[in-house]
């Protein structure tokens, strides 16, 4: 019995209909059609090398050319008529090639499988983001290093358990957030290099009869090499892990960065302003002004984290080689880096342009008794251990809080009552800004090294 041709590109040895409803639930061209550029650039090199192995001639090779660079207008100009009959992206395009260039269009997929072509895709489409997300890190890291600049000497309290501690520089907080991102940015450039290996070529699973020249694709499309073993290659996603994980880790710490932010424009801190811009008002208080684009960066942290647990999860059970579960990766990873890069173009932006409210840093660490370690220094160059100064220091700052004044405002006279070997010279190490010079050590706070280490920090980035 023969069977009238099938719409479906694979409908050959099927007897009914897909069901519509399982058609519109296996399908992935409604979020599949954004690697349409992808998909379109790894089949002109596909075709190429076909060519060059002789399977495509000349002529056919010239039609398949034209044929993807119109689809390829079709979809820029958003022409291009989707279809979820036909499932994905790939047999979306395949099927308007074949319709715009005849037979030609049928060989395109010789020696390739839908397997190896999305493994392929989505390494390319990844590839060409994390250098937009890179990019968003090093603009970021720029306007930190400026705004640090600044603030080499804007005296703030350094806080641990979020109770003051020691006096730091505003510019050597904002160059701790600059270390972040320098992680951040290393970690995807080891993400970018791991996935860039080329599948096409695998195949389904087993690889191909066909004497393909993946080394003369893998040029084309700029892989380092052809992938060694076609089960993984089709198979593997943890490229999509691993930039999930990258971008966790960078939520993390965009989220962190909120958090102080939050705490540091509210009224009671005033430590600085946001960008108008960067805030909304309240339709009932009119006082207010939210700091809502660090406040949803630290919300948005939490979908990126459940994204990295989905593509975990997504993968732990599967066998070699592909399993249609890997369709439901793209969407954890296209909002992940939608994600990460809506976020890190905002802070890029907003807070190279914080307002930096000095006066009220300055305030705030004089309050607390941060110098209280440097008076237990200067006691132990005084000669005492320095657990005995501690206590000492211990007993001077319980007197000073029942007195309602800071260290740097007692009398030498009343210094005196602690330990006698203090001298005229302790006010120069209870000053604020006695206290961040002393701390002129590599990676320290004192204003110098965080001039030299902000020009360290440029010719890194630049
Ligand atoms: N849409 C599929 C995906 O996203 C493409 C590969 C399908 N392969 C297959 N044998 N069904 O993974």
């Amino acid at each position: 019995m023969t069977k009238q041709s099938d719409s479906r590109m694979w409908g050959g040895r099927f007897t009914e209909q897909t069901d519509a409803f399982v058609e519109a639930f296996t399908a992935s061209v409604e979020f599949d059609q954004r690697l349409a550029m992808v998909d379109i650039q790894g089949s002109q090199a596909h075709a190429k090398m076909l060519n060059k192995i002789g399977v495509l001639t000349e002529e056919e090779l010239t039609s398949i050319e034209k044929g993807l660079s119109s689809i390829k207008n079709e979809v820029e100009s958003g022409r291009f008529e989707w279809s979820v009959q036909l499932e994905d992206v790939h047999m979306n395009i395949e099927a308007r090639l074949t319709q715009l260039i005849g037979v030609a269009g049928k060989k395109l997929h010789t020696g390739r499988s839908r397997n190896d072509q999305i493994a392929t895709d989505i390494r390319l489409y990844l590839r060409d983001e994390i250098k937009v997300c890179q990019q968003f890190i090093r603009q970021f890291q720029h306007g930190l290093l400026d705004l640090a600049s600044k603030h080499a000497d804007t005296i703030m309290p350094g806080f641990t358990h979020l109770q003051v501690a020691q006096p730091i520089t505003f510019g050597h907080h904002l160059l701790a957030w600059f270390e972040m991102l320098e992680r951040d940015f290393g970690r995807l450039a080891g993400c970018a290099k791991r996935m860039n290996i080329l599948p096409l070529g695998s195949a389904a699973l087993a690889g191909t009869s066909y004497p393909l020249d993946r080394q003369y694709t893998a040029d084309l499309l700029d892989f380092s090499a052809p992938s060694r073993n076609s089960l993984d290659a089709v198979s593997d996603r943890d490229f999509a892990i691993e930039f999930c994980a990258d971008a966790a880790i960078c939520m993390t710490h965009l989220s962190r960065m909120s958090e102080e932010m939050v705490i540091w424009s509210s009224a009671q801190f005033n430590f600085i302003v946001l960008p108008d811009r960067y805030c909304t008002g309240s339709s009932i208080m009119p006082q207010k002004k939210n700091p809502d684009v660090p406040e949803l960066v630290r919300g948005k942290s939490g979908r990126v984290f459940g994204h990295l647990m989905s593509l975990l999860t997504l993968m732990k059970s599967q066998t070699l080689a592909y399993n249609k579960d890997n369709q439901e990766d793209k969407e954890p990873l296209f909002d992940t880096l939608d994600t990460l890069q809506g976020s890190l173009r905002a802070f890029a932006d907003m807070v190279p342009n914080l307002q930096v409210k000095k006066g009220s840093m300055y305030k705030a660490a004089k309050q607390g008794f941060a110098t209280a370690t440097d008076l237990a220094d200067y006691l132990v160059n005084k000669g005492l251990p320095f657990r005995d100064s501690h206590e000492v220091v211990g007993i001077a700052v319980a007197y000073a809080i029942d007195k309602g004044k800071d260290l740097s405002e007692c009398s030498l006279k009343e210094l005196k009552t602690f330990h006698d070997s203090i001298e005229q010279d302790v006010f120069e190490v209870l000053t604020l800004e006695g206290s961040v010079n002393l701390r002129n050590i590599t990676g320290g706070t004192a204003p110098e090294q965080v001039r030299f280490q902000i020009e360290q920090c440029r010719k890194l980035i630049s």
